[in-house]
């Protein structure tokens, strides 16, 4: 008999990540995993370099000193908050401790790959429920509910279409959905949004018992590679994901970088209103090339290649020989579309620069 591991695993997809480097070419723009372009602040970068002194000591296991940070600038009780290495841990806490073999994982037709995975990985039925117009439908994931269904995930706003759900929508979907089921709001791209109908869901979870909220220091605050995200959550919710979590999953490093990065408000400020300004000009200038560019509110954009000649994939081929690599996403379901992360003013204006002959 040979080994083997339990069937569900191998119904997954492995996840692919963006990729960072183009054949033949020593420099690249990198504009496929919805990275900051301003790379850390100076202070979280200080902080971590500190952090070397202390190598060989096992971090505080609970990350204190970040969660009272994320406590002071976000007015949230630092009791109700849990670390993770990424908010992809969190996720997969999330699934691991409310879902199992024979439950349902409801996600949106369009949203993060990485719920579908986590679902899979506990042996949970992963439901991908019908968008309409490029957005989460709420209407479509309350009837989409079964005595089955455990969690329901929403990115707000998602990755990769951009759309966001405005606040009465996601109490609708809040106030519909049973008691019993776990609403999650991955609010990885928050920090971005600039629009008075969004709301986060921090009010939504303590509202209730049974929503959380989490978030990321991989996107504004430019912390990717230290895979350092939290969650905020009811008590009961805390209590569990403690249980499940192991006693060191988040690194001294990346607690040290990550509380000064959350402290160092007027980075973010300048990071958050770089992305929205470009937003509009690569909105304006993309439209001008008979391109249609889908409205984002987070730090990246989808452009539809509706053409077969001139399709995404000749596009995603044309801008990577020039050292632009983008995201195709047709493991998405949106193979007719190109995901380009925002990037400083002069990747921006490359892309455009590329499209514009690709068009031509
Ligand atoms: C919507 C969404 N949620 C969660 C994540 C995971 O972020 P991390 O694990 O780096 O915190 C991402 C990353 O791209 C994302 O787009």
């Amino acid at each position: 008999m040979s080994l083997k591991p339990k069937e569900s695993i191998l119904k997954i997809q492995p996840y692919k990540a963006g990729l960072s480097k183009a054949k033949g070419l020593e420099s690249v723009i990198k504009l496929s995993s919805n990275e900051s372009p301003f790379g850390a602040s100076s202070k979280a970068v200080e902080a971590y370099k500190q952090a070397a002194d202390n190598l060989h000591r096992y971090p505080e296991s609970s990350g204190l000193e970040l969660r009272e940070a994320i406590g002071e600038v976000y007015g949230l009780n630092p009791q109700k908050i849990v670390c993770g290495a990424g908010s992809d841990e969190i996720i997969s806490f999330l699934c691991l401790a409310y879902a199992g073999e024979g439950d349902e994982v409801l996600y949106s037709e369009h949203g993060f790959l990485m719920y579908a995975i986590y679902a899979q990985t506990v042996g949970a039925t992963p439901v991908k429920v019908p968008e309409t117009g490029l957005a989460t439908d709420v209407d479509a994931i309350l009837s989409a509910v079964t005595d089955r269904t455990k969690i329901v995930f929403v990115a707000n706003p998602n990755n990769p279409t951009g759309s966001f759900i405005p606040r009465e929508e996601v109490g609708r979907l809040r106030g519909g959905l049973p008691d019993d089921v776990l609403l999650v709001l991955d609010a990885a791209y928050a920090e971005y949004v600039d629009d008075d109908e969004y709301m986060s869901g921090q009010d939504v979870v303590d509202f209730g018992s049974n929503t959380v909220m989490t978030r990321t220091f991989s996107k504004i605050y430019g912390l990717a590679s230290l895979r350092i995200g939290w969650a905020y959550c009811p008590d009961a919710v805390v209590d569990v994901l403690n249980r499940v979590r192991g006693p060191f999953n988040i690194s001294s490093a990346a607690i040290a970088a990550a509380t000064a990065a959350v402290r160092d408000v007027e980075f973010v400020e300048k990071a958050r209103q770089h992305n929205n300004t470009e937003l509009k000009w690569l909105e304006t200038e993309i439209n001008q090339l008979g391109l249609e560019f889908c409205k984002s509110f987070g730090n990246f954009y989808m452009v539809k290649f509706p053409d077969r000649e001139k399709s995404s994939h000749n596009a995603y081929k044309f801008l990577m020989e020039k050292g632009i690599i983008t995201r195709k996403i047709d493991n998405y379901g949106l193979p007719e579309y190109l995901r380009i992360t925002v990037g400083l003013k002069e990747d921006n204006q490359a892309v455009v620069k590329v499209l514009a002959e690709f068009v031509k």
